[in-house]
């Protein structure tokens, strides 16, 4: 008996640690815009990401250069570069997780909106190519107008009758990562440690940080100074990088976090909670299908919505103030793709 408990626990041990894992587990993951500001960093952590086996990096210019470049990085990923529309397909067939940071940034004095005539066709024609060529994949939207972006591939998903709201995400992360060091900044926490329930949409009015269930007291200046601090904290990058684009670096922070927990709960990792913009019962009532707030997420994607919790007063005049704004965007996203 001895002898056998020492050769079963000889050969888990001499099991290379996470080979295992990585071979029968890691996930295909395709970065679409994987030449540009957001996309190459982004690249850059996934191809550092155990969760990943394969990567696929996809643009209209530049992927054969980023992919050699990474491929030399001594992860077990492999990694190709398809570069230009005929190579789409081929790029996110089989893949598990698509993630999109594809389209023009911010200049400044630009909203996120103003983007929508670019993006929302650049996005339209990738939502084509999903519900072509990799139909059951978790679909991460970057892309701005998110508000808008999200709704577009949700419709043209509908449109070839493969959308299932549990795989459809705009990346909300961001506001989070933000609000997380906005705090800290002023009230000396540990930024890590910081959490910030953010809720709403990603843009402006739409972003709802909901401080009041933070654990923290603030008072009201520092409430109102904070909350508009979130809501335009990508100003701040647009105006100090000055015609040179959005942020791209704490993006591809954010896009990588959001990316490797839902890679680990895909892998079956129980108890994963992230804020993303989502088809959601929250504000349905008010005639908004897609909304942010913390969500579990699961083997299948989308496991559990959280609801919003309890409001302060402050945070109901938010919520009431992102009602609208979001019923646009979500309409102008939905008449995009649903024309003719
Ligand atoms: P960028 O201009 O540096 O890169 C965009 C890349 O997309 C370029 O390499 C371009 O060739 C590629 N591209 C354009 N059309 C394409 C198509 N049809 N198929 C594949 N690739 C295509 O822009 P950046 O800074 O990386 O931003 C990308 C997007 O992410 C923008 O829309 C920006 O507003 C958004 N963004 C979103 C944030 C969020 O929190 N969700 C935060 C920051 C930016």
């Amino acid at each position: 008996v001895s002898n056998g408990a020492t050769a079963w626990r000889w050969h888990v041990n001499q099991l290379p640690a996470g080979v295992y894992k990585l071979h029968i587990l890691g996930k295909k993951v395709a970065v679409i815009g994987a030449a540009g500001g957001i996309g190459q960093p982004l690249s850059l952590l996934l191809k550092l990401n155990p969760n990943v086996s394969s990567l696929s990096l996809y643009d209209l210019v530049n992927t054969p250069g980023v992919a050699a470049d990474l491929s030399h990085i001594n992860t077990n990923s492999k990694v190709k570069g398809f570069k230009g529309a005929d190579s789409l397909g081929e790029a996110i067939a089989g893949a598990d997780v698509i993630v999109i940071p594809a389209g023009v940034p911010r200049k400044p004095g630009m909203t996120r909106d103003d983007l929508f005539n670019t993006n929302a066709n650049i996005v339209q024609s990738i939502g084509k190519a999903i519900a072509q060529n990799a139909p059951k994949a978790h679909v991460l939207i970057i892309s701005n107008p998110v508000n808008s972006t999200v709704p577009i591939i949700a419709e043209t998903l509908k449109k070839a009758g493969v959308f299932d709201p549990r795989r459809v995400f705009g990346v909300t992360t961001l506001d989070v990562v933000r609000a997380s060091t906005f705090v800290s900044d002023i009230k000396g926490t540990d930024a890590s440690k910081t959490k910030v329930t953010v809720v709403g949409g990603h843009s402006g009015v739409t972003i709802i940080p909901l401080l009041s269930q933070t654990g923290i007291n603030f008072t009201q200046e520092e409430i109102e100074k904070l909350t508009h601090r979130i809501q335009y904290g990508g100003d701040e990058v647009v105006k100090a990088k000055d015609g040179t684009g959005s942020a791209t670096l704490s993006m591809a922070q954010a896009g990588a976090r959001f990316t490797n927990s839902l890679l680990e709960a895909l892998e079956g990792k129980k108890g994963i909670v992230e804020p993303t913009y989502v088809y959601s019962p929250v504000a349905a009532k008010d005639g908004v299908a897609w909304f942010s707030t913390n969500v579990e997420l699961g083997v299948n994607g989308v496991e559990k919505i959280h609801p919003l919790g309890e409001l302060s007063e402050y945070e109901k005049k938010l919520y009431a103030e992102a009602v609208p704004e979001l019923q646009k965007n979500i309409k102008k996203g939905e008449e995009h793709a649903n024309k003719a």
